[in-house]
C-alpha cells in the first residue's frame, strides 16, 4: 500500500499481541517504524523481524506510567526520522476484579495507563502534526468502550474515557488535515488476559476461554491498516462479540437482558 511507504508509524505497546502485529503490518507495506513499550528484550525480536520487511526500524523503550519524560521522549521519536506520520496508541492493561474488591489505587493504576499515558503522549505529539500540518492518531479503545462488562469496571471506564476524549480531539481538529481513528477490538488472541491486573496488583495469569478463541493479532492488525488506510473514525473488530455493540444502539431493552447472561471469560 502506497499510502505506507517510507511513512513513520510509532506504535506504543510494540513488544507484544496487537502492537506487535501492527508493526509487522506497517513494516510490511514499507513503513519506517519506532517500536515502543518497557521490555526492551521483547522490543528487539520484533524489531529484528521488522527489518526483514523494512529499512528503518529504531526502538525507544519507555514506560508510558512515566508521563513528564514524555516531551523528550517525542522528541527523541521525532528525531529518528524528523517526523511521525502515524501515533499508534496502543499499549494498555485490562483488569479481572469485582468493583467491591478492588481498591481506589487499582482503578487509578489502569486508568493511568489506559486513557492518561495515552492522553499525554497525544498532547506533546499534536504540535509535531500541526507544525507537519498532518499526521493520524490510532488509538486502541476496545468493545468495552462500547459498553461496560463484568470484572472490568476500571477497563471500560478507561476505554469508554478514550472515545470521550479522542472525538473531541477529531472535532477540534476538523479544520486540519490530522486525523484520528479509534479501534474498537473485541476478543483478540493476545497475552491481554494473563498480563490483566486483578484487586490486589497482581497479574491474572490465565489465558482466558474466550480470548484463546479470538481472532489472531494479525488479522487484527491488517484490519486495523485497511481502516487507517480509509482514514476511518471508527473501526469494529471481532465477531460475535460485535453483536452486543449493534444490539446496545438498536435494540437497548434487549441488549440489557442479555448482556447479563454473557459468559465474563
Ligand atoms: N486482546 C484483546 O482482546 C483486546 C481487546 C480490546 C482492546 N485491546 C487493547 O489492545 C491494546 C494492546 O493489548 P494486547 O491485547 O496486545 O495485550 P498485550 O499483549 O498484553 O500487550 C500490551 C502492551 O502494552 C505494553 N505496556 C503495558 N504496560 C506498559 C507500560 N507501563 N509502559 C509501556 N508499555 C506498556 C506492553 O509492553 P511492555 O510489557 O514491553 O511494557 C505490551 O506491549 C491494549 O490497549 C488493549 O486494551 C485488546
Amino acid at each position: 500500500m502506497e499510502e505506507f511507504k517510507n511513512k513513520v508509524a510509532w506504535i506504543t505497546g510494540a513488544s507484544s499481541g496487537i502492537g506487535e502485529a501492527l508493526a509487522y503490518s506497517y513494516a510490511k507495506k514499507g513503513a519506517y517504524l519506532i517500536l515502543s513499550g518497557r521490555n526492551k528484550e521483547a522490543l528487539e525480536a520484533v524489531q529484528k523481524n521488522c527489518l526483514l520487511f523494512t529499512d528503518k526500524c529504531e526502538i525507544l523503550s519507555f514506560d508510558m506510567l512515566d508521563i513528564q519524560s514524555f516531551k523528550n521522549i517525542v522528541a527523541q521519536a521525532n528525531s529518528y526520522f524528523g517526523k511521525i506520520d502515524f501515533l499508534c496508541n496502543n499499549a494498555g492493561i485490562s483488569q479481572r476484579s469485582l468493583i467491591v474488591d478492588t481498591p481506589i489505587e487499582i482503578d487509578r493504576k489502569v486508568m493511568e495507563l489506559d486513557y492518561f499515558s495515552q492522553v499525554g503522549l497525544t498532547k506533546e505529539v499534536l504540535p509535531y502534526f500541526q507544525k507537519q500540518q498532518s499526521g493520524h492518531i490510532i488509538v486502541i479503545s476496545s468493545v468495552a468502550g462500547k459498553y461496560g462488562f463484568h470484572y472490568r469496571s476500571a477497563y471500560s471506564a478507561a476505554k469508554h474515557a478514550l472515545v470521550g476524549f479522542f472525538e473531541t480531539l477529531r472535532l477540534e481538529l476538523k479544520d486540519i488535515p490530522i486525523y484520528v481513528t479509534l479501534v474498537y477490538p473485541g476478543r483478540i488472541h493476545t497475552n491481554i488476559s494473563i498480563n490483566a491486573i486483578k484487586a490486589d496488583g497482581t497479574q491474572h495469569g490465565i489465558m482466558d476461554e474466550a480470548q484463546e478463541k479470538g481472532i489472531a493479532a494479525d488479522l487484527c492488525a491488517e484490519k486495523i491498516l485497511k481502516g487507517v488506510r480509509k482514514k476511518k473514525v471508527e473501526l469494529l473488530i471481532g465477531r460475535e462479540e460485535l453483536i452486543l455493540v449493534y444490539m446496545k444502539r438498536w435494540f437497548p431493552a434487549l441488549y440489557y437482558k442479555f448482556v447479563l447472561k454473557v459468559k465474563p471469560n
